[in-house]
C-alpha cells in the first residue's frame, strides 16, 4: 500500500476491470482494489444461494432447481457483437485465451403484438413476415445501399454526405414507413431511443453494416457472442491481464476514501488506515458519491424457467428487443434469455431477463408487457437500480467515474463508456483495428 501508482482503480465492475487491463498493458503501475469480496460489482454473477440471498433473504432456494452451483446469473445481462468493441477489445489484449464463447441462438424484434426474427440483409427483407410486398422491395433497396456502403469509397455514396444527411433524410429518400424504421433503428442499429433520426446517418448505417457483419460470423441466428458460465468470466479475465502486466489487485477493502488535496486533485485512496499515492483515480459512480448525479433507473426481472421464450424457434440463447414505440413507452424494453446450453443453468432450465429504464413509479407494471411474453416462469426476482453518471471535472481532480450501466442487453454502449474513459485517462485513443479472422466462435463451444 505505501507506494506510489500511477493509477488506482475502484471497484471490479467489468469496465474498472477492462481499463484496469488496459492500463496495466500501456505500463502504467496499477493499484486495484474492490470493497466488496467478491470480484464484479454492479456487474457481477451469482450462482442460487447467492440470488436467493440477495432477494428472499433467509428463504433457501427449492430442491427441484437444482445444484446452486450450477447457476451463474449474471446482474447485468449483456450479449456481446461478434465483431463489436468488446470482442475487438478482447483480441487486442489477447484476453480470449481465458475464455470460451459460444454464438447466441436467435435475434429478434417485437411488432404490432408479435415476436419476428430481425432481418439483417436484402435476402432476409425480402423473406420477413414484418413488411408487406411492396414494402419489401423499398427495405431490400435500402439494406443493399448499407451492405455495398464504404466510407472510404464515394463511388457507393449514391451522392449522399452521410456525415450531413440525417437518417431521416435518408430513410425518406427510400421510402420506408414507420413501422420497418422501427425495428431497423432500434433492433439493427441498437438505438435505445429515437434521437438517432435527426442525427447524421453515418452512424446509424455503420451500426447496420456491424449488425450484418457480425451476423455473418457464425452459422448462428443471431450476431451475438456469449461466454460459457456467464459475464462474471470477463472481469476476472481482465483482472488476469492486468496482473500478468505487474498490477496489484485487493479485494474486501473496506471503506476505500479517495483522498483530495487543497486544490481538489487527487492524491490517494486510504483503506483500513493506510493510505496509497496516486497520481489517477478511476472507479464506478459508488466509490465518489459526491461526484455523480442520479440520471434514471434500471428496471429488472429475473425469471428461472424451464422452457425457452416462446415464438423463439426453441432458441437456448435470444435476445429479444421490444422498440419504444410499439409498447407506447419512452425507451426500449429488452428480453434476455440463456440457458444451460451456456452453462449458466442446471440442464432444462433457462434464465430470463426483462429489462428497461423505469419510466414510473411502478416499474413492476412496467415490465409487465415483456413478463408476459416468457409463458410460465419457476421463479421471478425484481432488481431496480439507479443509474449515475459522473459531473466532475476530470482535468481538476483527475478522478474518472464509469456511468452505470444502461439497461440494454448488449455491450455496445458499455465499450463505448470505456473507450472513451481511456482516451480521457491517457490522452490517446485505443486503435481497435485487430485482426477478426484470428478469432471465431461457432455454434459449438469454441473460443471467440
Ligand atoms: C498478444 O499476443 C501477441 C502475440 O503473441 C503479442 O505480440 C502481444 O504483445 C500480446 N498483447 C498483449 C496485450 O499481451
Ligand atoms: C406466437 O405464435 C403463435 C402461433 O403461431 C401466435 O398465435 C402468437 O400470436 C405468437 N405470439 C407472439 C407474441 O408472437
Amino acid at each position: 500500500m505505501d507506494e506510489e501508482y500511477d493509477v488506482i482503480v475502484l471497484g471490479t465492475g467489468l469496465k474498472e476491470c477492462i481499463l484496469s487491463g488496459l492500463l496495466s498493458v500501456d505500463g502504467l503501475k496499477v493499484l486495484h482494489m474492490d470493497k466488496n469480496d467478491y470480484y464484479g460489482g454492479e456487474s457481477t454473477s451469482l450462482n442460487l444461494n447467492q440470488l436467493w440471498k440477495r432477494f428472499r433473504g433467509d428463504d433457501k432456494p427449492p430442491e427441484h432447481l437444482g445444484s446452486s452451483r450450477e447457476y451463474n446469473v449474471d446482474m447485468i445481462p449483456k450479449f456481446t457483437m461478434a465483431n463489436g468493441g468488446l470482442v475487438r477489445t478482447l483480441i487486442h489484449t489477447n484476453v480470449t485465451k481465458y475464455l470460451n464463447f459460444k454464438a447466441v441462438d436467435g435475434s429478434y424484434v417485437y411488432n404490432k403484438g408479435k415476436i419476428h426474427k430481425v432481418p439483417a440483409t436484402d435476402v432476409e427483407a425480402l423473406k420477413s413476415p414484418l413488411m408487406g410486398l411492396f414494402e419489401k422491395r423499398r427495405a431490400q433497396k435500402f439494406f443493399v445501399f448499407v451492405q455495398d456502403y464504404e466510407e472510404s469509397d464515394p463511388k457507393t455514396h449514391d451522392g449522399m454526405d452521410l456525415m450531413k444527411v440525417t437518417t431521416s433524410e435518408l430513410i425518406t429518400k427510400y421510402g420506408l414507413d414507420a413501422n420497418t424504421v422501427d425495428f431497423i433503428g432500434h433492433a439493427l442499429a441498437l438505438h435505445r431511443d429515437d434521437n438517432y433520426l435527426g442525427e447524421p446517418a453515418l452512424d446509424t448505417v455503420k451500426r447496420m453494416k456491424l449488425y450484418a457483419e457480425s451476423l455473418a460470423r457464425f452459422q448462428g441466428g443471431s450476431p451475438y457472442i456469449y461466454p460459457m458460465y456467464g459475464l462474471g468470466e470477463l472481469p476476472q479475465a481482465f483482472a488476469r491481464l492486468s496482473a500478468v502486466y505487474g498490477g496489484t489487485y485487493m479485494l474486501n477493502k473496506q471503506e476505500c476514501k479517495v483522498e483530495l488535496d487543497a486544490e481538489g486533485k487527487v492524491f490517494g485512496v486510504t483503506s483500513e488506515g493506510e493510505t496509497a499515492k496516486c497520481k489517477k483515480v478511476v472507479c464506478d459512480p459508488s466509490y465518489l458519491p459526491d461526484k455523480v448525479k442520479k440520471v434514471g433507473r434500471v428496471a429488472r426481472a429475473i425469471c428461472i424457467m424451464s422452457h425457452p421464450i416462446p415464438n423463439t424457434s426453441d432458441s437456448h440463447s435470444v435476445q429479444v428487443i421490444l422498440p419504444q414505440k410499439q409498447l407506447g413507452r419512452k425507451s426500449d424494453m429488452y428480453l434476455f434469455c440463456c440457458s444451460y446450453s451456456h452453462n449458466v443453468a442446471p440442464k432444462g432450465k433457462y434464465i430470463a431477463f426483462v429489462s428497461t429504464e423505469a419510466e414510473t413509479d411502478e416499474p413492476e407494471v412496467e415490465l409487465k408487457p415483456g413478463i408476459d411474453l416468457l409463458g410460465p416462469v419457476d421463479e421471478k426476482f425484481f432488481d431496480i437500480y439507479d443509474r449515475y453518471e459522473p459531473t466532475n471535472k476530470h482535468d481538476g481532480d483527475n478522478c474518472f467515474i464509469s456511468t452505470s450501466y444502461d439497461a440494454s442487453t448488449h455491450f455496445e454502449s458499455t465499450v463505448e463508456d470505456v473507450l472513451a474513459m481511456y482516451s480521457k485517462i491517457t490522452g490517446k485513443v485505443l486503435d481497435l483495428t485487430v485482426d477478426l479472422s484470428g478469432a471465431s466462435a461457432s455454434g459449438e463451444e469454441s473460443e471467440a
